[in-house]
């Protein structure tokens, strides 16, 4: 695997919760783990104006409560290479200062490269983008030599949500190009930087066992859950205009959902992975209007112990329907998985901190032990399956039904289990870090690509458009804390005969 190449990290919105909460983390993570270019530069621009040690101070702190085993002599040989700027990167006008500053320290041992990551509001991308664009650091040739010839790249990372539906995806996907080459623009989702999520391609690909039952023939259905005990916490202002489906499903469970359907890309590189995820994503039928209220779910969090519910948190608008729960059953219209429904549901403030993936396989074609009455040959339907938890453990369970002892016949559940994260149980590291890495080293595998953000888009848009108004009908408090979400959510399951795998009632049937 190529060593990433050393550059100058220009995060713009450094006063953000993400980089202080995760984008740090992962820097300082990857830099004690001695995964960092030495020659790496970070620098910071917000708005508020504070000196470049007031900010170390600042992110010191916010480091050392986010990562497992800080330390101090560590930290303070990364903290003097990063450096803050105040500046406002959303207005042209100020980028001629930041250019400057950034090529101030660009030369040199960073060999003039330029990793741009917009952690900043959205709405501030496109501005943010213009202001790049508007500079010499890219060039229109775009190119740009580093003191011995060699090409110094630009690159630019940004976060989600990309967009706020298909048209606007497309819209920013169009300014993007303009400034930037497709190979130098790294449209991240955390989710895929995480390890047990990628153990989803090692798990069907590596082996021969699990491919030949992974399709329509032998899995009844398969449920993704990405629960969250947390409310909106500080995040209100983003939040209101987002909501669950666009914060959650549109990026993170859909990837998720991509790794366990797509079909196996012929080689593992990254053109073929991306192929492969942007094909099911395309192949996803979203449910039409007459079929939503069916389908899919909003929910709100109502208050409960001292603690508001979502539409009396300070700064939420007035009589908001944005949703902090969404599930929804997707249905593909292709050949491997016609006929199998895939469930998804995400929410805050729900009963734990909890995501995973459930296989749900098909009970044997005819039932054996029939005549051994009820009780026995009860126990075989949805029994099988698999479970591949990805946080806040990293495991994978297979079930399935062995004789239970004793002299009359009876069957019994068996669980096989398995580190699936292979850190024994132990905390993965920040999922931006590798990502990171990638980004220096010029590997855009686990990075989507326009089309499939626009496809994912168009997945959801039901949920999201006009149509989802009869969704958000008293969503006002339609769910209390600590449980699993709104009831309409287990009713799209208890519709087709199953349950989700947590909830009221826990175990899935088919
Ligand atoms: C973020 C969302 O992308 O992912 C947050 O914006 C959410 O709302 C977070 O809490 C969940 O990430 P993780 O890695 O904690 O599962």
């Amino acid at each position: 695997m190529p060593v990433p190449d050393p550059c100058v990290v220009v995060i713009l919105g450094a006063s953000g919760d993400l980089t202080s909460r995760k984008l740090l983390p992962a820097l300082y993570e990857q830099h004690a783990a001695g995964t960092l270019p030495a020659a790496t530069r970070v620098l910071g621009v917000s708005r508020r104006p504070k000196p470049d040690e007031a900010w170390r101070d600042e992110l010191r702190e916010a480091v050392r409560g986010h990562v497992r085993d800080f330390d101090d002599a560590r930290w303070a040989t990364l903290a003097p290479r990063i450096s803050y700027l105040a500046g406002d990167a959303a207005r042209p006008e100020e980028w001629t200062r930041i250019a400057a500053r950034i090529e101030e320290l660009a030369p040199g041992a960073a060999c003039g490269n330029v990793l741009f990551f917009l952690a900043v509001a959205p709405e501030l991308y496109e501005p943010i983008i213009a202001g790049i664009g508007a500079t010499s650091l890219v060039p229109r040739d775009r190119r740009v030599t580093c003191g011995d010839d060699r090409r110094a790249w630009r690159r630019i990372v940004v976060e989600k949500p990309f967009g706020v539906d298909a048209p606007s995806a497309r819209r920013l996907n169009q300014r993007l190009a303009s400034v930037f080459d497709e190979a130098d623009i790294y449209r991240i989702d955390h989710y895929l930087g995480k390890e047990s999520v990628q153990g989803l391609l090692a798990l069907r690909f590596a082996n021969g066992i699990f491919e030949p039952l992974w399709s329509e023939r032998f899995v009844d259905h398969v449920q993704i859950t990405a629960a969250e005990s947390l409310g909106v916490e500080d995040r209100v202002a983003f939040y209101d205009q987002t909501g669950a489906v666009r914060d959650m499903i549109q990026s993170h469970l859909l990837q998720v959902l991509a790794f366990v359907a797509m079909e196996p890309p012929s080689v593992f590189a990254a053109d073929r992975i991306r192929a492969e995820r942007r094909n099911i994503l395309e192949s996803i039928e979203p449910p039409d209007a007459a079929d939503l209220p069916r389908a899919a779910a909003l929910g709100q969090y109502g208050p409960g112990g001292d603690r508001p519910g979502y539409a009396e948190t300070p700064g939420v608008a007035p009589g908001s329907t944005t949703e902090t729960f969404a599930a929804m059953r997707i249905r593909f219209d292709n050949w491997r998985w016609a006929g199998t429904p895939f469930y998804l549901r995400t929410g805050k403030r729900l009963a734990a901190k909890r995501t995973e993936v459930l296989v749900q396989f098909k009970p044997p074609p005819t039932n054996l032990f029939r005549r051994l009455g009820r009780e026995v040959a009860g126990r075989m339907v949805g029994a099988d399956r698999l479970l591949i938890e990805i946080a806040p453990a990293s495991e994978v369970r297979l079930r399935f039904l062995g004789r239970a002892p004793g002299s009359t016949f009876s069957l019994r559940e068996l669980e096989m289990d398995a580190d699936f994260g292979g850190r024994g149980g132990g905390a993965e590291p920040e999922a931006y870090g590798p990502l990171l890495l990638d980004a220096m080293r010029g590997d855009q595998s686990l990075f989507k690509d326009r089309e499939e953000v626009e496809a994912a888009w168009s997945a959801v848009e039901p949920l999201i458009g006009p149509a989802s108004e009869v969704l958000r009908r008293g969503i006002r408090d339609n769910y209390p804390p600590g449980g699993w979400g709104p009831a309409a959510s287990e009713a799209i399951l208890a519709r087709d005969g199953r349950r989700w795998s947590s909830g009221p009632s826990s175990s899935p049937s088919v």
